[in-house]
C-alpha cells in the first residue's frame, strides 16, 4: 500500500518538475497548496515526529514573552491544514480560543476534519481568509498572532505583516517562524541545514512564491529584520525551536507611539 502511494507521489513529482524548471527561468506560474497538496503532505510527514515537541517549546516561550496570563484569542494565520493549530488547545488550555485561517479552501477543509476528529477541541475553529485582507471585525482581537512557516513564501509580505499587526492587541505578541537562512544564498554555504532546506524550497517554497512574486526560502533573516523594523516591531527574542534551524522563531511586540 505504501509502495503504491510512493509510486503515485513519484508520478506527481515528475509532473511538477516541468513547472519547477520554469520557476527557475523566471516564470510566474508556480503552484499553490490547492493545486499540489501532495508536496505539502510529504513535508508534513517529515516534520510530524517533532512538531508536537516544537509547539510545546514555542508555547512556553509565547507565555513567557507575552508576560501575562489572561489570554483570550490566538490566531494561527495561514495555518494550512492545521498541523500547528491542532496542538495549540492542549498547550494553551480550554479557556483560550484558537483560530486558524488560510486562503486555501482545501487546507481549511482538512484542518476542520482533523479538529472534528479530535474530541474535546471545542475551542479550536477555522475559516478561509486572505491574510492580505483579514476581517475588520478582527481589529486588535488577538493576544497572539502566529505566522508559522508563512512569510518567506508570501508575495506581499508588507501587507501580510500589516494585517497581522492590525489584528493583534496593542500588548499582544507576534510570533514568526521561518527557516534560519540568510537572504544571501552564498552566506548559507557553511550551513548544512540550508542544503536540506533548499530541497524543500525547490519543491514547495519557490513554486509557491512564484505564484505571488515572492522569494521562497531565500527571503532570509536579514530581510525579515528589515521588514519588522519597518513595521515598528520590537523583537524581544529570537531563537531556534528544539535546536532546529528549520524553525527559527521571532517574538515581537508593537512599538506604540
Ligand atoms: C508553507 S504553508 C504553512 C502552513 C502552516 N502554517 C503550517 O506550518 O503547517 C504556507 C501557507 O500559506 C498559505 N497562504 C499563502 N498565501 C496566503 C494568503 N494570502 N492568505 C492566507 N494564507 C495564505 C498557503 O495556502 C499555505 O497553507
Amino acid at each position: 500500500m505504501e509502495n503504491v502511494s510512493n509510486l503515485k507521489a513519484i508520478k506527481e513529482l515528475e509532473e511538477m518538475y516541468s513547472i519547477i524548471e520554469q520557476c527557475f527561468l523566471g516564470s510566474k506560474l508556480g503552484y499553490t497548496y490547492d493545486q499540489y497538496p501532495i508536496v505539502f503532505d510529504y513535508i508534513r510527514k517529515t516534520r510530524q515526529r517533532t512538531l508536537e515537541a516544537t509547539i510545546h517549546e514555542l508555547v512556553i516561550l509565547i507565555k513567557k514573552h507575552l508576560g501575562r496570563t489572561n489570554i483570550g484569542h490566538v490566531l494561527d494565520a495561514a495555518c494550512g491544514s492545521g498541523d500547528v493549530a491542532f496542538h495549540l488547545p492542549s498547550e494553551f488550555g480550554s479557556n483560550v480560543k484558537i483560530h486558524g485561517c488560510d486562503i486555501s479552501v482545501k487546507a481549511i477543509e482538512e484542518a476542520q476534519a482533523s479538529a472534528f476528529l479530535a474530541k474535546g477541541y471545542e475551542n479550536l475553529s477555522y475559516s478561509t481568509q486572505n491574510l492580505l485582507a483579514l476581517p475588520g471585525s478582527w481589529d486588535k482581537k488577538f493576544d497572539v498572532v502566529l505566522l508559522f512557516d508563512v512569510l518567506h513564501d508570501m508575495g506581499n509580505r508588507d501587507e501580510a505583516l500589516k494585517n497581522a499587526i492590525r489584528v493583534l492587541k496593542d500588548d499582544g505578541l507576534l510570533v514568526i517562524v521561518d527557516p534560519k537562512v540568510s537572504s544571501n544564498i552564498l552566506e548559507n554555504g557553511n550551513n548544512p541545514q540550508a542544503a536540506i532546506a533548499l530541497l524543500y524550497s525547490i519543491l514547495w517554497c519557490i513554486p509557491t512564491a512564484c505564484c505571488s512574486d515572492a522569494h521562497g526560502v531565500g527571503w532570509g533573516f536579514e530581510n525579515k529584520d528589515k521588514l519588522m523594523t519597518k513595521h515598528r516591531l520590537q523583537v524581544v527574542d529570537r531563537r531556534e525551536l528544539m535546536g532546529s534551524p528549520f524553525d527559527f522563531a521571532y517574538f515581537a511586540k508593537k512599538i506604540l507611539k
